[in-house]
């Protein structure tokens, strides 16, 4: 079939399993090759939408999780009818794709080590950020169980938390990240809002550099639709063409990212 406005079609070529999270593989034979924290715009070609008014309607953002040569991986927890369409799909199915969108991590300042934080899905961009930076990067996950901490595995020797204390170490990463930070670290992060605002404010405070992954609502991810719209220090921009990835002193609060769905 013909991909619309700006897509392309990518083959499935593996569906795995980590606990509560899909891993989709896809093979993208012509797409530029992402940057740690850049994202797509996601939805299936076949069945995108059960009928009449049914949901989903626009695609859906996801960060890049790595890549493999010619293919891309990608975390999704089915949190909606996007994702458990997304989900669903088998080797052999199609995925249409727009990107690599938006901006991406850069690298540490003042020859600062990174120190990597995510929670939840927000591991996904933290995942490729590994990669490329390389083997003895300090890495802290915190998850909210047994089943979300799976998805520890598809980093490098991570430091756990999980707020049952079911994996590693029992309550907020946060807690982890506040007895490594010091004038030597440069932080980046991606997780839930009230996690990322309190990497935020713990870096404010300690005055250490951050580097934050951040969502909002997303419709087109290119800059036509203004859905993404966030709060910063020099007034309202558009996440999807100035983020996803925002320094943490361009915002007063990482809660004003709770988005809605769509
Ligand atoms: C830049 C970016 C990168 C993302 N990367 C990933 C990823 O790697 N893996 C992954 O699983 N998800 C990721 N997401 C979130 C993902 O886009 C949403 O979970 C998805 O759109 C939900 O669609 P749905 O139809 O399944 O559920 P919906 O019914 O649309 O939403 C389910 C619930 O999640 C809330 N929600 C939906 N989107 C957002 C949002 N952007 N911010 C806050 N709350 C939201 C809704 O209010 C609702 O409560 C990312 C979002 C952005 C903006
Ligand atoms: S998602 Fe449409 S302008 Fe950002």
């Amino acid at each position: 079939m013909t991909a619309p406005f700006g897509c392309r079609a990518a083959t499935i070529v593996a569906r795995e399993t980590h606990g509560a999270y899909v891993v989709l593989r896809a093979h993208d034979p012509t797409g530029p090759v992402p940057r740690a924290g850049q994202f797509y715009m996601l939805r299936t070609a076949e069945r995108w939408g059960g009928g009449d008014g049914e949901r989903p309607f626009l695609p859906r953002a996801f960060s890049v999780l790595r890549t493999r040569g010619r293919e891309l991986h990608f975390l999704i927890e089915d949190v909606g009818p996007g994702t458990k369409r997304l989900c669903e799909l088998e080797p052999g199915e199609e995925l249409l794709l727009v990107g690599p969108l938006g901006n991406g991590f850069t690298g540490p300042r003042d020859g600062r080590e990174p120190l990597l934080v995510g929670g939840g899905v927000g591991i996904a961009p933290l995942a490729i950020w590994q990669d490329e930076l390389g083997a003895g990067i300090q890495v802290l996950l915190g998850f909210r169980d047994r089943a979300h901490a799976a998805g520890a595995a598809l980093l490098s020797a991570p430091v756990v938390a999980t707020d049952d204390g079911s994996v590693g170490h029992h309550g907020l990463v946060t807690n982890l990240l506040k007895e490594r930070l010091g004038d030597h670290v440069e932080v980046y992060a991606c997780g839930p809002p009230a996690m990322l605002e309190a990497v935020r404010a713990a870096c404010v405070e300690s005055a250490v550099p951050a580097q934050l992954a951040l969502e909002s609502g997303m419709a087109c991810g290119y800059g036509a639709c203004f859905g993404c719209v966030v709060p910063t220090v020099d007034g309202y921009v558009r996440l999807c063409l100035d983020g996803p990835v925002l320094h943490a002193d361009r915002l007063t609060s990482a809660l004003a990212f709770a988005g809605a769905g769509h």
